[in-house]
């Protein structure tokens, strides 16, 4: 849409829109300033009619009248009469207002005074920051944008993502830097026992933002957690949801996937993931409908215009068509909707096409450096020891919170800061953050009595898994081994991965299941018979062996069980739906004897480092990073004496110490 003289203000605009960090455009020389000027001068001129109005006609019949008449006489009215009238009509008053605030909008006003976090406070998630601030510029140039290259601003963001990846932190900064009033309403607070009362609820909601936006030059709408309000409509999802396979969809080769939350982070007691139960209320088509219709209704009438519109109708039915009146046209409000929820997948796909819910940032985990910068941002606000300004150890610190939101970071420091006051502290040294770390992920201890027995099978079995880590997985970091009673386990092993990585090999999948395995062996080794301790290893060794053999095409077969849609199989997940086939069953039963073949034969030829360590722990209890891989390569650099009178010993490689 060419225009043939360049305004230079739009010109400018449009600059600052093509630059990638170029920041966000100021406020006074954006669309959204200058309809926020023009929308003051004109509540100005209103208030000033509304003042000088009476005056002047006060002063009019002074002149006329006399002083004595300038106002205008109180009527007599009977007292009795009075309080029948202020009785009655307090009752009528409860009554309707109880009607109308069932159908108020649950939200709060944030003036951008109000709120204290700009885009520089939020770190580590710059792909997203570039993308918002794009977004942004196009909020706050909305009218040159359209104008000048016929483009459609836009006017929904949804953010998904993990909790705890700063969504609504985002949300509140960008309020803060387009200088507009900030509507939250969490969505959940929309939902009423009356019926039709959330439907009520929403359309107040966006009434507000519409209000707010004609008032203000523009309003920045954030819904937490829509999909509590937003959940697929029955029939529409499979149809139409995002990823489903259909003709008309560019046909292509998937990216190389990311490591599934089962086996991404072993540590990692909390998965950080989405959540994937859903909730689906009653009313959820309803809504979800109103939804949709309050999402393209940003540029509705005013009561004014409406009732200017409805004179000037009546007006038209009484003049000739050449004389016809026109209606008053239509008011676009600048609004900006951004929605936040951790299950994206779950929304009414109605509600993801262009036009509502434009833009689909991601929020995922921060990378290494993401979680550098973001180590550096808490820091800066905490108080800290000097060892902590070095940047080898805030390297080693983001290296240890892989797979950390940013709140679980911040979390993380704060815990760091409660572990300084108990040792007497005022700052926190590297091993209050390591303290703080240890009771993060692998829970705080809780003292058992254990018979001698159970002490020794607990530590013999521990002492397995952490051997067979050791031997089978160097490019894991082995970080606990306790027999300490920590959040519901008896011992545990806690290992990670040395480097941050995204995908894992076939070796490395079979290296995590003979680890697991090896708590089993070296009590079959040691005891000649089995606990109930390996339950939950088991479990993790069947989630693993299932995703090679049913998603990852590691064992044989290439098929992969997530491609079945629309079957019974489809209830359950994918461990489920392999378990559930004979041969995929078979496939992983065959995986997990062999790999547990494997780690028997390896803990059997090396049964004095397992011996070392269960010593170790039975003498201390736990062993932390780098104090179970000296227990290892002392016990693996000791001469080796083997009894050939003992039938065990006797064996080739069996050690004796
Ligand atoms: N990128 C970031 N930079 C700085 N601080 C952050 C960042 N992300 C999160 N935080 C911190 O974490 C806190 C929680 O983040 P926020 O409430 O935005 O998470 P969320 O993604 O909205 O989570 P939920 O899905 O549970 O609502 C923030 O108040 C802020 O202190
Ligand atoms: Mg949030």
């Amino acid at each position: 849409m060419p225009v043939a003289t360049p305004d230079p203000t739009a010109e400018r605009m449009l600059d600052h829109l093509a630059g990638a960090g170029g920041g966000v455009l100021a406020l006074r020389d954006a669309d959204v300033g200058t309809s926020r000027e023009r929308s003051r001068r004109a509540r100005f001129v209103r208030l000033a009619a509304l003042v000088w109005v009476p005056v002047g006609l006060g002063w009019l019949r002074t002149l006329t009248m006399g002083p004595a008449s300038a106002f205008l006489p109180l009527p007599q009215v009977d007292p009795f009469l009075v309080t029948i009238i202020v009785f009655f009509g307090l009752l009528l008053a409860l009554a309707v207002g109880q009607q109308l605030l069932s159908g108020r909008s649950p939200h709060v006003t944030y003036r951008p005074e109000q709120i204290d976090v700009r885009l520089a406070d939020v770190v580590g998630i710059d792909g997203v920051k570039d993308d918002v601030v794009r977004s942004l510029n196009l909020f706050l140039a909305h009218r040159t944008f359209s104008r000048e290259m016929g483009g459609t601003p836009r006017r929904g963001l949804l953010f998904e993502g993990a909790p705890g990846t700063g969504k609504t932190h985002l949300a509140r900064a960008m309020a803060k830097e387009a200088g507009v009033p900030f509507l939250f309403v969490s969505a959940p607070s929309f939902q009423s026992m009356w019926y039709g009362a959330t439907a009520k609820k929403i359309r107040s909601y966006f009434k507000a933002l519409r209000k707010a936006a004609r008032k203000e030059g523009g309003a920045i709408g954030f819904m937490e957690e829509i999909d509590a309000i937003a959940t697929s409509r029955g029939g529409v999802a499979s149809a139409m949801a995002p990823g489903t396979m259909s003709p008309s969809r560019v046909a292509g080769c998937h990216g190389m996937s990311s490591l599934p939350a089962a086996y991404a982070a072993v540590t990692n007691g909390v998965d950080a993931g989405t959540v994937r139960t859903a909730f689906t209320s009653e009313g959820t088509g309803g809504v979800v409908n109103e939804l949709l219709v309050q999402m393209q209704s940003f540029d509705a009438l005013t009561g004014w215009q409406r009732l200017g519109g409805w004179l000037v109708d009546r007006a038209n039915l009484l003049l000739p068509p050449e004389r016809q009146l026109r209606r008053p046209a239509l008011l676009p409000s600048n609004v900006l909707l951004i929605a936040a929820t951790n299950r994206a997948d779950s929304l009414d796909p109605a509600l993801l096409r262009p036009g509502r819910f434009d833009r689909r940032l991601t929020f995922e985990l921060p990378a290494k450096s993401g979680r550098r910068a973001l180590v550096d941002h808490f820091l800066a606000g905490k108080s800290h020891a000097a060892e902590l300004d070095d940047g080898e150890r805030r390297d080693a610190l983001a290296a240890l919170t892989q797979g950390y939101s940013p709140v679980r970071i911040e979390h993380l420091l704060d815990e760091a800061l409660v572990a300084a006051l108990r040792r007497g502290s005022r700052e926190m040294t590297w091993s209050d953050v390591e303290q703080a770390r240890l009771v993060e992920e692998v829970g705080t201890g809780a003292p058992v009595e254990y018979t001698a027995h159970e002490r020794c099978l607990i530590a013999t079995h521990e002492a397995g898994h952490a051997t067979l880590a050791w031997l089978t997985a160097p490019q894991r970091r082995l970080e606990v081994l306790t027999i300490i009673r920590r959040r519901g386990a008896l011992g545990l092993l806690a290992h990670g991965d040395r480097e941050e990585v995204f995908t894992r090999s076939r070796i490395e999948l079979q290296a995590l299941v003979q680890i697991a395995m090896g708590g089993q062996c070296a009590e079959e080794l040691f005891f000649g018979d089995v606990s109930t301790g390996p339950g939950g290893d088991l479990l993790y060794a069947t989630n693993c062996a299932a995703e090679m053999v049913g998603a990852h095409g590691m064992d044989g077969s290439l098929v992969s069980y997530l491609a079945v849609q629309n079957s019974a199989a489809c209830d359950t997940n994918l461990v489920g739906r392999v378990l559930a086939d004979d041969r995929g069953r078979d496939r992983v039963e065959a995986l997990l004897q062999a790999q547990k073949a494997t780690a028997r034969a390896l803990l059997d030829a090396n049964r004095h480092l397992v011996e070392a360590l269960r010593d170790a722990l039975l003498e201390r209890e736990e062993l932390i990073g780098a104090e179970i891989t000296d227990v290892l390569e002392r016990a693996a650099a000791r001469p080796r004496v083997v009894d050939l009178r003992d039938p065990a010993g006797g064996r080739l490689g069996a050690p004796v110490d």
